[in-house]
């Protein structure tokens, strides 16, 4: 786990994560039998889940029956136990996708199923150096930092504090600790990325943000030659904008893109059958790898050429290309995603920070703390 790592974390920047690195103590198992301050999702009699954190004096209560904590340590992973009035829990170590699924949000995350695609695709190694903005809720962190394993460093930056904050408290919640190997920065990853990491180090990089085409200097000049970089946006309109700027760049190798489908099966006996419903759509993947300094690259033969279209055809499709582009016409509400008040911001920061704050309690004192599930059925 990370928080096993002994870490450099100091010398790769200072302005970095509230992050103190985290010494190993009362890591959260991964494998194994139930220990005190793991967290263990119950499902019950009507497949209704709670999310629990394992301590020493609680006990988890339907209105049925309870469950004394202690009675769930020393079972193996995916035990069944019953509660007072028989009732049967089935007890297991949620998996990272389900918690990235159930953990507070500030801003919308990337969905299990892309940030799969993004290891594969960026290829994410373990040691590898990753450049990632924004952070948002965390959820793709999380996916990294498993990716880049200890040896590995992330380095996610963030332009609004309260979504730091989320992202970080739910790291927190998620391994227990601070990860050692992780720097959050606040701050635009245009100004912040120079500072922080010197030009041509880092091996990957990972945007998902509303406006990536307007990063694609600063990434060029991070990766080394190459490295990859990997957008994610929500919109054709976005993805065609993002291509068209690593095109213009002349630093990439021609940019490939994709979006990912993963519909789910019903097998019961004989109906054998796609689920009636699936996630429609989530974002689209754009990668392309840096070329090496001086490197011109070849043009394709297919490829439609300068007098195919205009400048003012461009314009016409993406608002700021062409002579008369107007930047401002790109906005969250302009691409279709629901902003969250200020005040709800601050309410996921709370909520995150007492899941993080409580399972560190446990971890660190093994004593009992104010009752605290997450009802995935309310979540
Ligand atoms: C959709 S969220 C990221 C979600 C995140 N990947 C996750 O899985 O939880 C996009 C974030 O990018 C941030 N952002 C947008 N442009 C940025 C920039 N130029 N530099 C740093 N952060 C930026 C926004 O504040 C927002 O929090």
């Amino acid at each position: 786990m990370w928080a096993e790592h002994a870490t450099s974390a100091g010398s790769a920047g200072s302005a970095g994560s509230a992050a103190s690195a985290t010494d190993g103590a009362d890591a959260p198992a991964l494998s194994g039998p139930f220990r005190f301050g793991d967290r263990v999702q119950l499902t019950g009699p009507k497949g209704r889940m709670n999310t629990i954190t394992l301590e020493r004096e609680a006990e988890f209560h339907s209105h049925k029956g309870m469950i004394r904590h202690a009675d769930i340590v020393g079972l193996p992973d995916a035990s069944v136990i019953a509660n007072s009035s028989g009732e049967e829990y089935l007890a297991l170590r949620p998996l990272l996708s389900d918690f990235v699924m159930s953990m507070p949000r500030g801003a919308a995350i990337v969905y299990p199923k892309d940030a799969a695609q993004i290891v594969s695709l960026a290829d994410i190694f373990p040691g590898a150096r990753v450049v990632e903005a924004g952070v948002g809720s965390g959820a793709l962190s999380l996916h990294l930092l498993r990716a880049v394993g200890p040896e590995g460093e992330v380095h996610s930056f963030e332009r609004r504090e309260e979504f730091a904050e989320i992202a970080r408290a739910n790291a927190r919640a998620y391994a227990g600790a601070d990860p050692a190997n992780w720097w959050v920065r606040v701050g635009d990853l245009q100004q912040e990325l120079p500072n922080a990491l010197a030009a041509g180090t880092v091996d990957r990089v990972v945007l998902d943000m509303l406006a990536p085409w307007e990063c694609v200097d600063v990434t060029a000049d991070a990766l080394a030659p190459g490295g990859v970089v990997i957008c994610y946006v929500a919109t054709v309109t976005q993805l065609s904008r993002t291509v068209e700027q690593l095109r213009r760049s002349g630093r990439f190798t021609h940019p490939q893109a994709s979006e990912t489908m993963v519909r789910g099966w019903h097998v019961e006996g004989l109906a054998v059958r796609p689920d009636h419903r699936m996630v429609g759509h989530t974002g689209f993947l754009v990668t392309a790898r840096k070329l090496a300094p001086g490197t011109n690259l070849p043009s394709l033969k297919r490829r439609a050429s300068k007098s195919d279209f205009s400048e003012a055809d461009m314009a016409s499709w993406l608002p700021d290309m062409g002579p008369d582009g107007d930047p401002g016409a790109w906005s969250e509400e302009s691409v279709g995603q629901r902003v969250k008040s200020d005040k709800i911001l601050r309410k996921k920061a709370r909520e995150a920070q007492r899941i993080a704050e409580h399972r560190a309690g446990v971890d660190a004192a093994g004593a009992p703390a104010a009752p605290e599930t997450t009802d995935h059925a309310g979540a």
